[in-house]
């Protein structure tokens, strides 16, 4: 196998930033595996998705985190797994961790990651609760000795960028939770999948974190929104609510507003993206590791998105 590609199995490669996984694999020429739940979905998208897969030479395999014997047969078949699973599968990673445990041949296992160190972050709930679960996981593969690597790819852009972190897109006004100036970094998720893929044969990156936070996207609200009233021309009333009524306001919003809401707290109140120091013997700057990815910046980012 030395010199060669790793073979990489996608497990959640039919959601929102599974495809640009399943996408940049197949692309960087990784024998590429995607496990799916439905291999002739009713749903147009979703079969539309499958055949974009197929067309760019991913091998579908049918199977579900609950049938622990398809969750063998696929890693059997490939060195690197990434699970893109979505926040309610969290937890339910335990079953893929059991069927690496029994394969015992995985080089890389890269868990639903995908957001903020959760392991370096305020506490606030009900957003606390949910990281728990992916921390847990973490705990597991370490104790069970799996190789791994830790994807904290920070605010995925799609999220956050489109409607400026508002329920839409602000015309007149924006509301600045806390007082607008700790940074916070977003990173377009095609970018995300670009360097994950990177990640998964790089020794560097072994049982490391890898952050993703591109120099060019590293914004304060306040910044944003400045660049935001600059792109459109329009200068947008500035409505700043102060960090208790933040923290009242979660616990006052009904689920799932109010994981949304703790997570932007933590985002743009607490700063915890780019307050985070990566400390070299746990963690690397993909940026650093991967200068040739031409990643798009906020400013490219948002001239897609405002019209
Ligand atoms: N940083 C950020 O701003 C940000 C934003 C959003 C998400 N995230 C993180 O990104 C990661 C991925 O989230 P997402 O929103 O992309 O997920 P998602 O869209 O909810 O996708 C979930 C995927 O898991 C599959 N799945 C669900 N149950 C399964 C089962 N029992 N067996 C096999 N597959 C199953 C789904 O398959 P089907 O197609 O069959 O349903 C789908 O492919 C998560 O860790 C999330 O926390 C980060």
């Amino acid at each position: 196998m030395a010199g060669e590609k790793s073979r990489i199995l996608i497990i959640g490669g039919t959601g929102y930033l599974g495809k640009f996984v399943v996408g940049a694999s197949a692309r960087s020429g990784h024998p590429t595996f995607a496990l799916v739940r439905n291999t002739a979905p009713s749903d147009p998208a979703k079969a539309q998705l499958l055949e974009t897969f197929k067309n760019s030479g991913v091998t579908i395999l049918k199977g579900d985190l609950n049938d622990h014997g398809s969750l063998v047969e696929a890693i059997k078949q490939v060195d690197v797994v990434i699970s893109t699973v979505g926040p309610p599968q969290a937890i339910e990673q335990l079953k893929i961790i059991a069927a690496i445990k029994e394969v015992g041949t995985i080089k890389r296992f890269l868990p639903s990651e995908f957001g903020l160190d959760v392991d370096r972050i305020h506490k606030v709930e009900p957003a606390t609760s949910v990281f728990q679960l992916k921390a847990q996981i973490r705990r597991v593969i370490e104790a069970e000795g799996i190789p791994y690597t830790i994807v904290c790819s920070n605010c995925f852009a799609g999220y956050f960028l489109p409607t400026l972190a508002q329920p839409e897109p602000p015309k007149d006004k924006v509301v600045i939770l806390g007082d607008g100036n700790p940074k916070a970094i977003f990173v377009c998720e095609e970018d995300i999948a670009a360097y994950t893929i990177k990640a998964v044969d790089d020794p560097r990156t072994l049982n490391k974190i890898l952050y993703v936070q591109p120099p060019a996207n590293i914004y304060s609200f306040n910044e944003l929104v400045s660049l935001w009233e600059r792109k459109t021309g329009k200068t947008l009333e500035k409505i700043y609510l102060p960090e208790e009524e933040v923290l009242k306001k979660i616990q006052e919003s009904p689920f799932p507003f109010n994981i949304l809401l703790a997570v932007n707290y933590l985002v743009f109140v607490k700063g915890d993206t780019a307050n985070i120091e990566i400390e070299p013997s746990i963690g690397v700057d993909a940026s650093e590791l991967y200068p040739d990815v031409k990643y798009t910046s906020v400013q490219e980012y948002l001239n897609r998105v405002i019209q």
